[in-house]
């Protein structure tokens, strides 16, 4: 009897899973009519970025203060300011929306020490002294002085946050080696000690995290950090993929994407790509001070997702990411070995050009894991310079300090 049943099921599942939609996954309308009329696996992530639109319209033209906007806009100035050549007149279409949201913001916001609103006014203030004259332009820059004139006795200061050539002679503080090193340490922990984490080490993290690119440098998510132990153990189990070691995460972090950062659906994507990026730094970072991580799935089930939102108090186009379990490993506890793939299997070139070092390995790919020794050289540490290792910190001097070091600026010649 039960295995007809089973058999019954099974065919079911297979009906639904994969003969109806076989009927429908040729054509763009179709498929869109099969997740109207068979599954409805896409309704809140659709309901989250039309949501987002809306709210960046919002802000943009009606509140004339949108955050999100006003960064992208300041980043294609930038660009446009380091553009070879630079055109006379650029940035038009766009000057009057980016003058709207940076008068209001630096008449609201109160951070005084906010670096990128010293950013905003430097590169518009480069922006107005460089670029040709017509009525829309002219206008814009009388208001700009205006607002600045406003502002700026809060927030003189002497560095200027605008284009600038980031090469010196000097070599990068972190050698190949060192940096293959790391990424080959970081493993998925999933057990932790009961050492209480620090919340200035995460923050060291976070800090390095923020240095990752993003799209238009928009940077379109939040790091969740939850140790408070009752609301630890109400999100902890709410991805499957932390079942069997839940109960040792010492902290869990949700890192949550902002929809309103977009107003087309075109980008709606990078949430994920920005949030993961900066989270794969995040977890380098970790391993520098001794901690260590497991990113953990975050899979878009809807009756989840509002309990995680619930107890996170996200809004509706606020999508959770991924989360990651964070602790200090336990030495007793073992990882699984994840041996990566070939070079062969990860990359294709497109090009016979490329030059190609004569000793280099190329078909090797990472040494055996057999024993995952902290020390194993990278697989090309022969051609490498190997015997370098990280430059002294002297040489490291045009790397500014990070914050935690007691200077929170950004780095800059
Ligand atoms: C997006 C993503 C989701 C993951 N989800 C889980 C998860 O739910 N549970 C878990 O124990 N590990 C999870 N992992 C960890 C992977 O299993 C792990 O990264 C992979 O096996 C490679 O091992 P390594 O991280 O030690 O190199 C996830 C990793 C990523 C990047």
């Amino acid at each position: 009897m039960n295995t007809i049943i089973t058999y019954f099921i099974t065919r079911v599942k297979l009906i639904i899973h994969y003969y109806v939609p076989l009927l429908f996954y040729k054509r763009k309308l179709l498929a869109s009519l099969y997740y109207a009329l068979f599954s409805r696996s896409f309704d809140r992530e659709h309901q989250a970025v039309l949501e987002g639109k809306i709210k960046h319209i919002r802000n943009t033209f009606r509140h004339k203060s949108n955050y999100y906007l006003l960064i992208r806009n300041i980043h294609r100035i930038e660009k446009g300011l380091l553009m070879r050549p630079r055109k006379e007149l650029f940035a038009r279409k766009y000057i009057s929306e980016t003058m709207d949201s940076f008068e209001t913001i630096c008449r609201t916001i109160k951070e005084e020490d906010n670096e990128q609103i010293q950013w905003f006014e430097d590169v518009l203030e480069m922006y107005f002294e460089v670029v040709g004259s017509d009525d829309l332009i002219d206008r814009e820059r009388t208001r700009f002085k205006s607002v600045r004139e406003s502002i700026r006795s809060e927030r003189r200061k002497k560095k200027k946050h605008t284009p600038y050539q980031r090469l010196t002679d000097e070599r990068p503080p972190v050698s190949y080696d060192a940096l293959y090193a790391l990424s080959r340490q970081r493993r998925s922990v999933r057990w932790f000690t009961e050492k209480r984490v620090n919340k200035d080490l995460i923050d060291q993290c976070i800090a390095v995290a923020a240095q990752s690119p993003s799209a238009c440098n928009r940077q379109p998510f939040t790091f969740h950090i939850i140790d408070d132990q009752k609301l630890l153990k109400e999100v902890v189990n709410l991805p499957m993929g932390t079942q069997g070691y839940s109960h040792n995460i010492p902290v869990f972090i949700v890192v949550v994407g902002n929809l309103d950062a977009y107003f087309d659906e075109r980008d709606r994507h990078l949430i994920y790509i920005d949030a993961s990026l900066a989270s794969m730094s995040f977890m380098l970072a970790l391993e520098t001070l001794g901690m260590s991580s497991c990113p953990i799935n975050w899979a878009d089930i809807e009756v989840r997702e509002k309990k995680l939102q619930k107890a996170l108090k996200l809004r509706n186009d606020q999508r959770p990411v991924m989360c990651m379990a964070v602790g200090y490993p336990d030495p007793e506890g073992m990882v699984a070995s994840s041996q990566k793939k070939s070079l062969e299997r990860l990359r294709i070139y497109h090009s016979s050009d490329f030059t190609c070092s004569e000793t280099a390995p190329l078909t090797e790919g990472a040494p055996s894991s057999g024993t995952a020794s902290r020390s194993e050289g990278s697989p090309f540490s022969e051609t490498t310079s190997p015997s370098e290792g990280a430059p002294s910190s002297e040489s490291a001097s045009r790397f500014e300090g990070t914050p935690s070091a007691g200077n929170t600026s950004a780095s800059k010649q």
